[in-house]
């Protein structure tokens, strides 16, 4: 007997925001999911198989791989990866382009993407030039990204994300301070700013899947609170028993730390904190879905918050 649900793709399953879109579909229980992954063998990549996930392997940068892993499938959830791509406008945008080009020839019918703004122009003017002649290197590939889906005749949803409070569990580097305090640090400032969690992310793609009709074409804010970083510390010291602070550093310093990178991120901080009409474009009113705020995300997280600190 053949299955009457859909199927639908995620990409980045065994990462933060595919990861979140699995646990949402998963639990509206309406649809078959498959993932792709670099590697099936991967522990994530096993866990999701554990849990009825359809694992297939398959490399953004290989169109024929995506091709063989989106036959059979009614739709697809598209997060690129610049990390993957060595850091470049080029190398990310290709990803998309081979993800809608597979898309196309295998038949899917409705693409969400994942997306960033592009940085509006008189932002652009007011941050340094990085070295390949970006300013904000995967917001404006993740922008590309988005025209190429829009313009490539498939149905389709956009989702504007912004910062994931997941980081603050897995990115964010915590240092311990001689008077056994912890502290964290970037150029973000400390001035309230939009975030929201990955299952946010999960559960806006869900919604959107349960209507594509209504929301072919647009595009989808995930909101979850406008927070501080002070206020997120607090939060954070108060779940853990510990006391952290957030301490802020300038945009050389930011750009100077040594992972890959850097700089892009210095200058995503940089426009976050400098352009307050940023904020017109993550409009939380009446959104699509309310997330949790922060302090209720990171209470459900208590325990791998005291873990991550107990490993500093
Ligand atoms: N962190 C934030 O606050 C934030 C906010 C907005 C947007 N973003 C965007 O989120 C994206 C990263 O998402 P994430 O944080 O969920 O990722 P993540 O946790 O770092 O995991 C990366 C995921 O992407 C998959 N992947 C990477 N390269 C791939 C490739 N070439 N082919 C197939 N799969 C590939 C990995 O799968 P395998 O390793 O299993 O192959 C993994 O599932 C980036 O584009 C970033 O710009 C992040």
């Amino acid at each position: 007997m053949t299955s009457a649900k859909k199927t639908v793709v995620v990409t980045g399953a065994t990462g933060s925001q595919g990861g979140g879109v699995v646990d949402a579909l998963l639990a509206a229980g309406k649809r078959n999911v498959r993932t792709i992954t670099r590697k099936s063998t991967s522990k994530k990549a096993k866990d999701l198989a554990t849990r009825g996930v359809e694992v297939v392997e398959g490399d953004l940068g290989d169109t024929a791989s995506l091709i063989k892993a989106f036959t059979g499938a009614d739709e697809l959830f598209l997060v690129t990866d610049i990390k993957s791509a060595d850091q470049s406008y080029d190398g990310e945008l290709q990803q998309g382009k081979n993800a809608v080009d597979a898309a196309k020839e295998a038949g899917i019918g409705f693409v969400i993407f994942s997306s960033l703004e592009d940085i509006p122009a008189d932002a652009k003017e007011g941050l340094p030039t990085l070295h390949d002649g970006r300013k904000v290197t995967h917001f404006e590939s993740k922008a590309a990204v988005a025209e190429y889906v829009a313009n490539s005749g498939l149905p389709y949803t956009l989702l504007l994300t912004s910062a994931f409070y997941d980081n603050m569990l897995n990115f964010v580097f915590y240092q311990k301070q001689p008077d056994g305090t912890y502290a964290f640090s970037d150029n973000l400032g400390t001035e309230p700013h939009s975030w929201h969690s990955a299952g946010t992310i999960g559960l806006t793609a869900a919604a959107v899947l349960e209507d594509p009709q209504k929301f072919h074409g647009k595009t989808v804010p995930v909101v979850g609170e406008r927070i501080s970083y002070p206020a997120i510390a607090q939060v954070l010291s108060d779940i853990t028993g510990k006391t952290i602070r957030y301490h802020p550093v300038s945009d050389e310093q930011m750009a100077g730390m040594p992972f890959p990178g850097a700089a892009d991120i210095a200058n995503m901080f940089h426009y976050y904190r400098e352009w307050a009409h940023y904020d017109d474009l993550r409009p939380i009113t009446n959104p699509v879905v309310q997330g949790p705020t922060f302090k209720d995300w990171a209470e459900a997280h208590s325990d791998a918050f005291k873990k991550r600190l107990e490993s500093v």
